[in-house]
């Protein structure tokens, strides 16, 4: 909690802060706990680093980011005016909510989903309309009359930390149906087989948010996006913060998403991996959930804290949520094949076998 002997506001001060996967410093280990890419980013953005004019920073960045949006409408399909910049996707998710949900209001979510969520209701002072999804982690039935009323719907698609991907067909319905904003958490589209951009063009009330953390492996360097109808871009361009993109991001978010080859090579990698360390683990007796992201959430033979203690002595970390509907479970980011390999050859992976 933030306390603050009453200086901070009292939502801000009963709130607990987003709690980021450990970035351990103390020794190496294979790391696949936090989503991240593990192959290096395209060459591109290498030449565009060394080429970087370091005194140009005396000089405030392009507040619009216009060059970084025109790359990113490009990779929707979509003109200039439909895409809004963040420093990440998650500035991406604060800007809207910020635009969108006052104090008092209702913030819709589902359970389980992305941590972040529920910290961007706190701090908004929001109402949680919390949905809790079915057994099998998909959208229940009667979600449209548990949201009815909310100002804001955030939907992860495919989802995190479970990996599914609701059916796109609900989602368009939920959009239709719905009377407040739909945010689309896009983070891990890229690794799946479809993707949302078509519901902003059919909807007037959905946004689809976008990074290059995970499928162009750049979480390094802070670039998300948002793509929206324009007269939502408008409105959130006056809520976000002036130059909230940075000169050298704007560079580096250019040449990534023009190198699609790359990009395409290294998504393609990743689900090739994903689909062997799947059928690896559910042969040894691991429940492995379908995923159309670039981790496996899987629960496995012995009890989950049991396992992430091994794999931690071991050197290798993936990540562990509590909560009633994810203990039983941990969340494996896909790494190289090699990092892969030393986790299958675990003896707390082989003996299950
Ligand atoms: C569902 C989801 N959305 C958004 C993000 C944030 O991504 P970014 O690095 O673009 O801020 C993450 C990060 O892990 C995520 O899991």
């Amino acid at each position: 909690m933030a306390g603050g002997d009453g200086l901070f506001r009292k939502n801000i001060a009963a709130m607990h802060g987003y709690v980021p996967g450990e970035q351990p410093r103390d020794r190496q280990y294979v790391k696949l706990n936090t989503n991240e890419n593990p192959y290096p980013p395209s060459p591109a953005v290498g030449e565009v680093v060394n080429a970087f004019d370091w005194a140009w920073l005396n000089r405030y960045p392009d507040p619009l980011a216009d060059d970084a949006r025109d790359a990113a409408a490009g990779v929707m399909g979509v003109e200039r005016d439909w895409i809004l910049t963040g420093n990440g996707s998650d500035d991406i998710l604060t800007i809207v909510t910020r635009a969108f949900v006052g104090e008092g209001d209702d913030l819709a979510y589902f359970e389980p989903s992305y941590s972040l969520y529920p910290v961007l209701a706190d701090i908004q002072g929001a109402n949680h309309r919390v949905v809790v999804l079915t057994g099998d982690f998909e959208m229940p039935d009667d979600t449209p009359a548990q949201i009815e009323g909310s100002r804001l719907l955030f939907i992860a698609r495919p989802n995190a930390p479970t990996g599914n991907s609701f059916p796109l067909a609900r989602v368009d319905e939920l959009c239709a149906a719905f009377g407040g904003v739909v945010v689309i958490d896009e983070a891990y589209a890229d690794f799946g087989d479809d993707s949302c951009v078509e519901l902003v063009k059919r909807h007037d009330n959905v946004v689809v948010s976008r990074t290059v953390s995970k499928g162009y492996s750049l979480a390094g360097v802070r670039f998300g996006w948002a793509c929206a109808p324009p007269h939502l871009i408008a409105g959130l361009m006056a809520v976000k913060d002036s130059y909230n993109v940075n000169a050298l991001t704007q560079a580096v978010a250019v040449a990534a998403l023009a190198d699609q080859t790359h990009f395409q090579a290294n998504v393609d990698r990743i689900t090739a991996t994903r689909g062997r360390v799947a059928a690896a683990l559910a042969g040894g007796g691991f429940e492995v959930l379908a995923s159309a992201a670039n981790f496996l959430f899987v629960k496995p033979p012995i009890a989950a804290d049991q396992f992430m203690a091994e794999l931690r002595e071991a050197g290798v970390l993936v990540r562990h949520f509590g909560g009633v509907r994810t203990r039983d479970y941990v969340r494996i980011t896909i790494g190289t094949d090699a990092e892969m390999d030393v986790l299958l050859a675990l003896p707390c992976v082989r003996r299950c076998d």
